[in-house]
């Protein structure tokens, strides 16, 4: 990830309802997570009103792009 786009990932939501940022999101990728389960045990999403809908599309879209499918 370039500079802007840890910039840009430093400021875009990744949990909407819980206020956890898209950053936090690919470093728990980054280090290993490789489900949304996962994301959500090292992040803390996933428990809002929405109750992770949002942001396991996010998730997935991540996780996709880490195994080269996106
Ligand atoms: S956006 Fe993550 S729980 Fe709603």
């Amino acid at each position: 990830m370039d500079l802007d786009q840890d910039m840009m990932a430093r400021l875009k939501p990744g949990c909407i309802c819980q206020g956890i940022r898209l950053h936090r999101l690919i470093e728990a990728v980054d280090t290993g997570a490789d489900s949304f389960e996962a994301v959500a045990r090292l992040t803390g999403i996933g428990n809002g009103s929405c109750g992770g809908r949002r942001c396991r599309k996010k998730v997935e879209e991540l996780l996709a792009r880490r195994r080269g499918e996106r």
